[in-house]
């Protein structure tokens, strides 16, 4: 199995009628933002354009625009992005809605003042390459001074033993599954691939690779150890 499978793998998923429920049922798009990302939108500084990846049935698209914020939302699955644009219209709110599939995106140099990560889309995207190489082309869509939303999990209580994670990959290579899976990979059985990262390093170390710096990281509880981070394009771009 590929990253490419894995992705399609999430695209069915997300085709489904259950999840089209899910994500569209009006008290979870009225809900519009949770508490941290309304502290992370508050470092975003509208007018200007955002990129909204992954937006479902419209919550965060909906209330990013209430703020000021020219949104284009991308989404994978058809029905989602139909059922975000028409909650828009509904509200009141223009918003532009694409269906693709993100880690395809080159959007155009200098074309936005922030992009936005819906929830841990970042860390459901399969191996470091993939990720760093997005980040680098959306870091380079991003104008000088704008910012970079995301939301992983930093659980260094996911990191295997050596022994575990040779196992798990012979296991993969028998099986037919991701045998490239990396410290922190999870593949559930039927479920989303997510990498946990193992520390604040790891996840600095990524953001850098494609020349972005974590300016503010807010650090879950034990609970639910979820870091989120906002990394701003400096004004000599990233490299
Ligand atoms: C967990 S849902 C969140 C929906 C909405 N943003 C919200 O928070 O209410 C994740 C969304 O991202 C989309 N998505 C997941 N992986 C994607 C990918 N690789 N490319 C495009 N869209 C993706 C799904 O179709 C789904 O709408």
């Amino acid at each position: 199995m590929r990253p490419a499978d894995i992705l399609e793998r999430h695209r069915q998923l997300y085709a489904r009628p259950r999840s089209l429920a899910d994500w569209t049922r009006p008290d979870v798009v009225r809900a519009g933002l949770a508490p941290l990302e309304a502290e992370l939108a508050d470092h975003l500084t509208p007018p200007g354009r955002l990129l909204l990846l992954g937006v479902g049935g419209g919550r965060e698209a909906i209330a990013l625009a209430r703020r000021g914020f020219a949104v284009t939302g991308v989404d994978f699955a058809p029905a989602l992005a139909a059922a975000a644009a028409r909650t828009a219209q509904e509200a009141g709110i223009a918003i532009t809605v694409e269906v693709r599939e993100v880690t395809g995106l080159r959007p155009p140099a200098s074309r936005f003042d922030a992009v936005w990560f819906s929830g841990t889309l970042y860390a459901a995207l399969p191996s470091r390459a993939l990720r760093v190489g997005l980040l680098r082309r959306l870091a380079a869509s991003l104008r000088p001074g704008g910012g970079l939303v995301c939301q992983v999990h930093c659980d260094p209580s996911t990191a295997p033993r050596p022994w575990e994670l040779r196992l798990r990959r012979a296991v993969a290579r028998c099986t037919g599954g991701y045998t490239a899976l990396q410290p922190g990979d999870m593949m559930p059985a039927g479920g989303e691939f997510h990498h946990y990262f193992q520390s604040p390093e790891e996840l600095r170390a990524e953001f850098a690779a494609a020349g972005l710096q974590v300016r503010r990281r807010v650090a879950g509880d034990a609970r639910r150890p979820t870091g989120i981070l906002l990394a701003r394009r400096g004004p000599q771009g990233p490299g």
